[in-house]
């Protein structure tokens, strides 16, 4: 006679375990069907809106522009034009196909480098193949004296602000 103690052993032991693996092969599913549902469902319920900067440029104190000059900002692609009379701001994005423009101190002249568009200082087109002027934009004074240029809201004549 053997002194062996066993282990009580079920029947189904093998199937409790297998059972058990189905379960959690389930659950998992369960969850990650969920988080992937949670995820679209975020998505489709977040606005849909392109974060862009603010078209309105605080272009700064005008005695910073020297008189008679055409200063460019790359960055807002606006020229800040100083005439005699005043102050006025124009698009610096070429009306062709949109490249930037470049003010030639030397030439006096605003030139397109991608095609040979040529503007005068008003934003007049006198050569190349850019079908529009440059666009003159709204521009005025705020309560601290300084510069706004609205790059969104171009204008049909040219308006000069008078400091
Ligand atoms: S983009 Fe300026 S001339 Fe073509």
């Amino acid at each position: 006679m053997s002194d062996e103690i066993k282990a009580p052993t079920t029947p189904d032991s093998g199937e409790l375990s297998r059972r058990r693996f189905f379960v959690k092969v389930g659950m998992t599913s369960i969850a990650v069907a969920a988080a992937g549902t949670g995820v679209f469902a975020y998505q489709f319920l977040s606005p849909n809106v392109l974060y862009e900067p603010s078209p309105v440029v605080n272009a700064g104190k005008p005695d910073r522009y020297p008189p008679d000059s055409v200063t460019l900002d790359p960055e807002t692609a606006i020229y800040v034009v100083r005439d005699p009379e005043g102050y006025f701001a124009l698009s610096a994005t070429c009306t062709h196909l949109g490249c930037l423009t470049a003010f030639k101190q030397e030439l006096g002249i605003i030139a397109c480098p991608c095609h040979g568009s040529k503007f005068n200082r008003d934003g007049v087109k006198i050569a190349g193949p850019a079908p529009k002027p440059l666009p003159w934009l709204r521009m005025w004074l705020n309560d601290d004296g300084e510069l706004m240029v609205d790059r969104s809201n171009s204008i049909a004549t040219k308006q000069l602000v008078r400091v």
